[in-house]
């Protein structure tokens, strides 16, 4: 369809249509100039304004993460303190005797361990942690779990966290009550893994990043013996204690 300032501008009926190819000389410009150029402009405009103003936040996180430099929080278990640890076949009238060729069918494991955790914050700013909840496990079965409270931790600080797991016999059957029970009396060494992952936010200037999962992963060895901790060891790293 024609506007009347097209057909002004042609001169005669023919109009825009009969010459499709050359309207691009007749102007450059739309041929309206009323409303939608303006919205246009005011359109062209915003987008200018949300593009400043995320450039403009963009650098203003570069200048905080370059004054900060945010270090990956630490958080990693320290000691274990061992109170017990009680493996006991199923029923007293079954043979201790380690010799037994008869495989139990079930095994009672009773544990009371005091674990101490240390966070480390080596950044300038505070960092908060989450409540987590980290598994103790005997061969991948989940025997309890060690809870560590969520806390905030203050710029430049070491922090110890004491926790404790209690398992109060737990039923460990079939060929892990096998394992437990000649791990226990022939190796006298039972394996444990402490696992799970702790959430943590590092706080500038009032506002929290996303959260940096910091996961600990520890396998520590167990002496039914000597009721002590005689391996540990967490990530990639180990010690002998
Ligand atoms: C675990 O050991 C601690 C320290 O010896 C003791 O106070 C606590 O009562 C024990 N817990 C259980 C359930 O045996």
């Amino acid at each position: 369809m024609t506007t009347g300032s097209d057909a002004d501008r042609y001169g005669h009926g023919h109009g825009p249509p009969s010459y499709p190819q050359r309207r691009p000389h007749y102007g450059g410009a739309p041929p309206s100039y009323g409303s939608s150029a303006s919205f246009r402009g005011c359109c062209c405009c915003i987008f200018m304004l949300v593009i400043f103003l995320a450039l403009l936040a963009l650098a203003v996180a570069l200048v905080v993460v370059l004054a900060v430099k945010p270090r990956k929080p630490q958080f990693d278990l320290n000691q274990v303190a061992v109170q017990y640890l009680l493996v006991a076949p199923p029923s007293p009238a079954v043979s201790a005797s380690p010799t037994v060729a008869a495989a139990p069918a079930a095994a009672y494991l009773s544990l009371n361990i005091t674990l101490l955790f240390t966070a480390v914050n080596a950044n300038k700013v505070g960092i908060r942690y989450g409540a987590t909840a980290l598994d103790v496990m005997y061969h991948g079965v989940p025997l309890g779990v060690a809870a560590v409270p969520g806390f905030e931790q203050p710029a430049h600080s070491t922090r110890l966290l004491q926790t404790r797991v209690i398992v109060d016999r737990f039923n460990v059957l079939q060929s892990d009550a096998q394992d437990l029970i000649r791990d226990a009396a022939l190796n006298d060494r039972v394996e444990f893994r402490i696992t799970g992952d702790v959430a943590a936010k590092i706080l500038v200037l009032g506002f929290s990043s996303p959260k940096v999962q910091v996961s600990v992963d520890c396998a520590i060895d167990i002496s039914p013996k000597r009721q002590s901790v005689t391996y540990k060891q967490c990530g990639v790293d180990g010690l002998s204690v």
